[in-house]
């Protein structure tokens, strides 16, 4: 049985153009990128060209790019980062803004930074799930050091005003990050125009292996490591580098920089035909996320009167997430749903179509088909 794989917000599986670049890293080139001699040239000069590559995309200087263990890690450095080195200054600011949309690895370190004596402000949502850049003017104060809001939300897709606030925070002096996990590859995502400082990215989300990520940190500024060791990194990170996970991302990069106009055109237009093809076919649908400022890839539906999770387990043909997550037992919705002023009923019947480049039509053709039998027979 063919699963049809529609979770590619979730990961993606290796292009085989980055998996061919990856593995004479493995083996071939196994040197020490630190080390002096042939092999360690090796590795490095596969590292460097990956810098370039990932700077590229970015439309950065590649002093400015920080290879992470992925997504979690560069919010995590972002966060601590700033934190750590603010709270050391005389200027000390003991508050940051973020949405109430955020993913975990964003939330969970601002809570955990509650714990340690510091004011988050959790902005709330729009109906579409935007945040509205006066709703941050209105929150900043003097102590405010810095601002988090993620590009694009991984469940509903909506595209946040960053470049908006990026100018606010630039005005007020204030240090702006973006979760870009969501967005590199599927939109553009160059940091001058999105006035960003530090921007965090996942290779996995982009065609390249799990495990690896992105820092962007803006030239100038001085970030306190989350991993203190060797010089790694400029001294930014520490730890000998995951060679051919970072040759792989910066293949990716390369390719999303490229086909990024192919790629949106053919991810939406594959993801309108499931839209309406749902739609034609079934009754009591809404439709979650902004309806124009929203990743190319993600739809985010609502069904009346489903439970999803029961759904899902019976369509086992069809590789999906729901809005919702089971914690002992108990059937959670999703909270950015809820953000959104969402009921919980509601809620509890949505599914998140993320679509990628390896959709095919007849992929399309046949979910719409197998989800609208089973749903209408519920
Ligand atoms: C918006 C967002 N931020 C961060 C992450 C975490 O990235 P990683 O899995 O590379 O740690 C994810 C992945 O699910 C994500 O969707």
């Amino acid at each position: 049985m063919k699963i049809i794989y529609l979770d590619y917000n979730a990961t993606t599986s290796i292009d085989s153009r980055v998996l061919e670049e990856m593995l004479p890293y493995l083996k071939k080139h196994f040197g020490n990128p630190s080390s002096s001699h042939i092999y360690g040239k090796a590795a490095k000069e596969g590292v460097e060209k990956a810098r370039k590559r990932v700077a590229g995309l970015l439309g950065c200087n590649v002093s400015e790019i920080v290879f992470t263990s992925g997504g979690s890690e560069a919010n995590n450095m972002a966060l601590k980062g700033v934190v750590e080195t603010l709270s050391t200054k005389s200027t000390k600011g003991n508050h940051i803004i973020t949405s109430q949309i955020e993913h975990p690895a964003i939330l969970n370190p601002c809570r955990y930074l509650e714990r340690k004596g510091f004011r988050i402000t959790y902005l709330p949502v729009d109906q579409y799930g935007m945040v509205d850049p006066d709703d941050v003017k209105k929150v900043i104060t003097s102590k405010t050091i810095l601002i988090t809001i993620m590009h694009a939300n991984n469940e509903v897709g909506t595209i946040q005003p960053v470049a908006e606030i990026g100018k606010i925070a630039r005005k007020y002096g204030i240090l702006f990050h973006s979760d870009a996990a969501q967005t590199v590859g599927k939109v553009e995502t160059k940091v001058k125009k999105l006035k960003v400082d530090l921007l965090s990215i996942a290779g996995h989300k982009f065609y390249a292996p799990k495990g690896v990520g992105v820092l962007y940190v803006r030239k100038g500024l001085k970030l306190e490591p989350l991993i203190h060791g060797a010089g790694h990194e400029s001294g930014r990170r520490a730890g000998t580098e995951n060679v051919a996970s970072i040759v792989g991302l910066g293949k990716a990069a390369e390719i999303a920089g490229r086909d990024i106009n192919k790629y949106r055109d053919h991810v939406f237009n594959m993801r309108e035909k499931l839209y309406w093809g749902i739609m034609d076919k079934v009754d009591g649908i809404k439709l979650n996320g902004h309806p124009t400022e929203r990743l190319p890839n993600t739809l985010n539906l609502s069904f009346e009167g489903i439970d999803s999770e029961e759904l899902l387990c019976e369509t086992k043909e069809i590789a999906l997430s729901t809005g919702s997550a089971c914690h002992a037992g108990h059937k959670e919705p999703s909270k950015v749903l809820l953000a959104m002023g969402i009921d919980r009923k509601l809620a509890l019947g949505t599914l998140r179509f993320s679509l990628g480049k390896y959709n095919t039509k007849e992929d399309i053709r046949q979910a719409v088909s197998l989800l609208s039998k089973r749903i209408k027979n519920k």
